[in-house]
């Protein structure tokens, strides 16, 4: 079994949503998750089973104030730890980072999800700030942040850190 990456498309979004339903207890509205990729299109990516092409996971990112924000990534249960997230972070920091020349890319997370943690964190995230009562029942997040490594301090802009 073997997967490929590609752009979201318009009639990805129902599949997108069951997997987003089947991930989180809260998610985003569908009408949210449109006005966000009408506003950057590069940045939602999905993949699917090759022979299928049953959509197995995504990842929605956007360009706030030159940092890239995930706003949400998931795989389908039965498709995790197989590197799905690993294949849509990698293409997403390429388009970012590289494409796009952003600062950072900063992203929330609920701070008991160790899994979504540990997979940021080896993949060069940090910790920066704990954001109290984020979610709707009032748990806490994380928020965490990733440098460009591409981006050279001397050569680079002035970078005014928001967190
Ligand atoms: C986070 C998520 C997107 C990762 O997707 P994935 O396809 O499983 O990712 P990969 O296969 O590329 O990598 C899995 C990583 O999780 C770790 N992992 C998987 N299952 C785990 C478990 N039960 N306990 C601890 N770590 C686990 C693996 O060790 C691996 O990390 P490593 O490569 O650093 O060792 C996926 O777990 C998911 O959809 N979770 C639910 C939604 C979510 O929490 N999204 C993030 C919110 S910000």
């Amino acid at each position: 079994m073997y997967f490929k990456i590609r752009g979201m498309k318009d009639n990805d979004i129902d599949r997108i949503i069951d997997i987003e339903r089947e991930s989180f207890e809260y998610s985003y509205p569908p009408s949210l998750i449109m006005q966000a990729y009408t506003s950057f299109p590069e940045g939602f990516l999905v993949v699917e089973e090759a022979n299928s092409k049953k959509i197995i996971g995504y990842i929605m990112c956007i360009i706030e104030w030159r940092n890239g924000h995930i706003i949400s990534i998931a795989v389908s249960k039965e498709y995790r730890n197989r590197g799905v997230g690993t294949m849509l972070l990698n293409a997403s920091e390429h388009i970012l980072f590289k494409r796009y020349n952003i600062n950072n890319i900063v992203l929330e997370v609920k701070f008991d999800n160790k899994i979504a943690r540990k997979f940021y964190y080896s993949r060069g995230y940090e910790d920066k700030r704990l954001l109290k009562n984020y979610y709707d029942d009032g748990s806490d997040a994380i928020l965490m942040v990733k440098k460009n490594p591409y981006m050279s301090s001397k050569n680079g802009p002035i970078i005014i850190n928001m967190w």
